[in-house]
């Protein structure tokens, strides 16, 4: 499975039914360490940034079966173990501080890695930590902590909202015993599946879906049966695909309130949605698009998402018209311009703003994928372009999509997995 065939300029119409959200189900996973009894995941994406993070709690002594999506995991055989170098290769592998804090009262960690979109910094992470009793001390690639007390009140105020570090703070939180606010949180969905996830094992957790979070700590957490929502970044780059090839297209299994900004931008162009709140179902009709200049500026939910910026620039490219980019969370995330450039596309990245000179004419080559949505973006512009393209580096398209080859067929796409030496014939 190590690369993308790719034959573009079929129109894609039908239906998919989009699978569980990964960043709503990596905390989770850390999170299992902290409850007794059996956890079940049902529609647990089964994309390999969730089988590494299933490594590491193996590793920690969790009994874990994973089958058709449905995840089960019984932590009671967990015991305390510093995390190994591999561990580090993961940003959501960072859960592991608040969780094993929660746990063990330490932790030694591998700092985090993940996708190359520029600097991540821990900052928040930290001074949440040292504001909830927790020691922290980063000493070379390696994270140790330590609980300093157990019975304080805390406080933290985000200087900008961020998923990872409150998610952090929360799993910490978790165990104090008394009554932890936080201020400025972010309200990404994925923050509210977390809680609601953890709410239902037993957490006590106040003010979910607003800027305060509320967390009164030291509660018995249980097993419990969770069904993971859909993920809308994985959605939205469907949409987008068939924005770019036009067609009809029935997304179903994701709350379209997740999606209004893609969605309004498509309408702005004049591409048709309708959405079903009750079914949660987005129907597009990509038949017709108004070439038009626009702006596209990424900032936190429920502002245009950075995870959609690169298939935004994808779209921009087939789009008669100019598309200016800024992305405020990453601003150095536009890697994927230069591949788009070997397709033909006129792109300028100047001071963190990415000029898209849309409407020229894109051929298939031989891509590189160097980052999970990057990655995605390549093959959405490979199905809109003449000729065939070989996209490499799908090891980090399959850390986010399950089989985004298997989806995209399903609408007409010709997309196939390279299975023998085939990319020699191609290029
Ligand atoms: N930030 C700091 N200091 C910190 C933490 C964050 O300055 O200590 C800044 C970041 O630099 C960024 C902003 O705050 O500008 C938001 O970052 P956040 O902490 O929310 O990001 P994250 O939790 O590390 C998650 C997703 C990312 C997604 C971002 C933003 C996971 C595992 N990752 O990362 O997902 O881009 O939120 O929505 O949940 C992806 O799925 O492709 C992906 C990269």
């Amino acid at each position: 499975m190590s690369g993308l065939i790719i034959n573009g300029k079929n129109r894609l119409d039908g239906e998919i039914t989009i699978q569980g959200s990964k960043n709503s189900c990596l905390p989770m996973l850390a999170a299992c360490i902290l409850m007794q009894g059996d956890v079940i995941i049902e529609n647990c994406p089964d994309i390999s940034d969730v089988r590494e993070m299933l490594k590491m709690l193996q590793y920690l002594g969790c009994n874990i079966e994973f089958n058709d999506n449905v995840l089960k995991i019984n932590s009671s055989g967990c015991v305390y173990k510093e995390l190994p170098y591999e561990c580090g290769h993961l940003r959501g592998s960072l859960n592991f501080l608040g969780a094993m804090l929660s746990a063990f009262g330490k932790v030694k960690m591998p700092k985090p890695g993940g996708c190359n979109i520029g600097e991540r910094p821990i900052d928040y992470h930290i001074e949440g930590m040292k504001a909830l009793m927790t020691e922290t001390l980063q000493i070379e690639d390696c994270l140790c902590a330590k609980v300093i007390a157990n019975k304080v009140d805390g406080y933290y105020c985000f200087p900008t909202p961020s998923l990872g570090a409150l998610e952090n703070l929360i799993l910490r939180a978790l165990s104090i015993k008394g009554t932890c606010i936080f201020d400025n949180c972010t309200l990404e969905p994925e923050m509210e599946d977390f809680c609601d996830f953890l709410i239902k094992s037993g957490a006590k957790i106040y003010g979910v879906g607003t800027r305060r979070i509320i967390v009164v700590g030291g509660h018995r957490l249980t097993g419990i049966k969770y069904r993971i929502p859909g993920d809308r970044i994985v959605a939205g780059t469907y949409l987008l695909a068939v924005a770019i090839t036009g067609g009809k297209f029935r997304c179903k299994g994701v709350v379209p309130k997740r999606l209004s900004a893609t969605i309004n931008y498509l309408k702005k162009i004049g591409i048709q949605v309708f959405t079903d709140c009750q079914t949660n179902e987005i129907i597009e009709n990509a038949d017709q698009r108004k070439a038009k200049d626009s702006v596209v500026i990424t900032g936190p939910y429920p502002e245009f998402s950075t995870d959609l910026q690169s298939q935004m620039m994808a779209f921009a490219c087939f789009n008669k018209g100019n598309t200016v980019i800024k992305d405020l969370i990453y601003p150095s995330r536009y890697g994927v311009a230069s591949e788009f450039r070997k397709m033909g596309a006129d792109i300028s990245v100047v001071n963190d703003i990415a000029i898209v000179r849309g409407g020229k004419s894109m051929k298939g080559c031989r891509l590189c994928a160097k980052d999970l949505r990057g990655g995605a973006a390549l093959v959405i512009a490979s199905l809109g372009s003449e000729g065939s393209s070989y996209v490499c580096g799908c090891e980090f398209i399959n850390r986010g999509y399950q089989d985004i080859a298997r989806d995209l067929r399903a609408l007409g796409a010709d997309i196939r997995w390279n299975e023998e030496d085939e990319e020699s014939l191609l290029i």
